[in-house]
């Protein structure tokens, strides 16, 4: 997709469908839309007071052959309230007029970017809105397959800026927008395809390409290091675990005490929950638990490509989790590559064990920040629903920055309680600590077993069980993995 822009008069676009925001208030007080409605010969006032048009978010009218106008189509989207307007909501609108072309197999659209806060950021989110609404998930239909991309997309802004400004901007937001797909393409693939051993030959092949160097440590490696809880999730299976190291060419002479931040993703390419085998109901999704890894790997080749001045590693421990004769067993004792030594209750709380050697890790590398991202818990999905992901650590100005950020990012975060009371749920018998709780506060026992193999490192832990599968589709998205983690990632560290 063309990724265009144009200051000011919007009459002369000419394009297959033009999306121009409406606001609720602007039902009672129609003046901001005067002189819109007056170039379509009344048009948009005779949609709005029959009530065809409810300006409601994510609402749309079309008007075909407007008069006044050089686009084929006049498509009055849908803002809300103008007062709520934000980074995320314009992100969601660029998303929704082009998911409406698509549907009409229009090929050019363009935005008029009303009442955004600054001409630059409504330019990126409205690019990263256009770039996520254009990609299907139907990689493997040999028929039927949604062929109608949109070929331009064009920024309209409604005052004056700095071109290159607005050019800087749209380029962070073709980069982000293609590495969050990227994230979406990788956490759609089927287990089949994707193994840990093809996940972390993707790694390489995608990060060598924008600059990233990119380590694979082998299972003999891991075995070396005493990598033995990630090693136990992957010993049922015949495919190899991986774990895959990332880090920024140019960064590796960082000045002495300045932060290095690791950002850690759960790269399980199947969980089947091992012997603790799960039910059959909704298993295939279980493909999607490497979404945390595809996140990490999206963030990674968009920082390379951004050249930050925060330094940042990635790491993503990628392997399977199957039952089988060599399988893990409830109650096996393993000693983590830290020393600790873990009971494995449940074989189905992988995600903890090859997080805790891969967080140690980090902090082998000299990570002096960490923050990781996972599907963790079935938990997180029962108490935030697939609405916010949850939120939890010790570093809380990160944490606090994060959630300021999600206005611009849309993808929202709750924060959660991580006190000490909470770690007794997890203590063994026969180990230094066990891999579950008991039925309560399951999202945060599995955070306070994380926070046992980051010990004092300033850490933040995001539970994205349930916002990483958009399960109905939504006016700006396809059905299927939704790439969380990018963008929050890269506003907080693509700086
Ligand atoms: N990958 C799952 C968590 C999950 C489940 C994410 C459903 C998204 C949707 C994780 O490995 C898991 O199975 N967790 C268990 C932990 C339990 C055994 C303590 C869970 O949440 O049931
Ligand atoms: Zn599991
Ligand atoms: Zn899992």
């Amino acid at each position: 997709m063309q990724i265009e822009f144009q200051p000011g008069d919007y009459r002369e676009t000419a394009c297959d469908l033009l999306a121009f925001p409406v606001f609720e208030d602007e039902i009672a007080d129609f003046s901001s839309l005067e002189s819109l409605d007056k170039i379509t010969r009344g048009a948009v006032r005779s949609v709005i007071f029959s009530r065809e048009f409810k300006p409601e978010l994510h609402q749309t009218c079309g008007i075909f052959k407007p008069a006044g106008l050089k686009a084929r189509n006049l498509l009055l989207v849908g803002g809300g309230k103008k007062s709520h307007l934000n980074p995320a909501i314009l992100r969601e609108i660029a998303g929704t007029a082009v998911r409406n072309a698509k549907s009409r197999a229009y090929k050019s659209v363009a935005l008029f970017c009303r009442g955004a806060a600054s001409p630059g950021m409504a330019a990126r989110v409205a690019t990263e809105g256009a770039l996520y609404a254009n990609h299907e998930s139907d990689i493997y239909k040999t028929r039927d397959k949604e062929q109608r991309d949109i070929e331009s997309f064009r920024i309209i802004l409604d005052r004056k800026a700095s071109q290159t400004e607005v050019r800087e901007e749209i380029r962070r937001g073709v980069i982000v927008g293609d590495a969050t797909n990227m994230a979406r393409t990788l956490a759609n693939e089927p287990s089949n395809i994707l193994t840990p051993a093809k996940f972390a030959e993707r790694a390489s092949m995608m990060g060598t390409h924008v600059g990233l160097d990119v380590q694979i440590l082998e299972r003999e490696e891991m075995e070396r290091l005493g990598m033995n809880a990630l090693l136990a999730v992957s010993r049922g299976s015949d495919e190899p675990p991986k774990l895959i190291v990332l880090r920024i060419k140019g960064q590796e002479k960082r000045r002495a005490g300045s932060p290095l931040y690791a950002v850690v993703g759960k790269g399980v390419t199947f969980d089947s929950g091992g012997i603790s085998l799960k039910p059959s109901e909704k298993m295939e999704e279980m493909k999607g638990d490497m979404a945390g890894g595809a996140a990490v790997l999206g963030t990674m080749i968009a920082l390379a490509q951004m050249s930050p001045r925060n330094s940042v590693i990635g790491l993503i421990p990628a392997v399977e989790n199957l039952p089988s004769g060599k399988a893990t067993k409830p109650g096996d004792v393993v000693k983590s590559y830290l020393g600790k030594t873990v009971e494995i209750i449940n074989t189905d709380a992988e995600g903890r064990l090859i997080l805790a050697d891969a967080l140690a890790y980090a902090r082998t590398l000299g990570a002096t920040h960490i923050i990781d991202i996972a599907t963790l818990t079935g938990a997180c999905v029962i108490a935030l629903g697939n609405v916010n992901a949850g939120m939890l650590g010790t570093d809380q100005k990160i944490m606090d920055r994060l959630r300021k950020n999600c206005s611009i990012t849309g993808e929202k975060l709750w924060q959660l309680p991580l006190d000490d009371e909470y770690r007794k749920a997890i203590r063994s018998e026969i180990a230094d600590i066990k891999n579950v709780g008991n039925r309560t506060a399951g999202v945060i026992t599995a955070a306070k077993f994380l926070q046992e193999f980051v010990e004092d490192t300033p850490w933040i832990h995001l539970d994205i069980g349930a916002v990483d599968l958009e399960r109905e589709g939504r006016p700006f998205a396809c059905k299927g993995a939704t790439g969380f983690g990018v963008r929050t990632l890269v506003q907080l560290l693509g700086q």
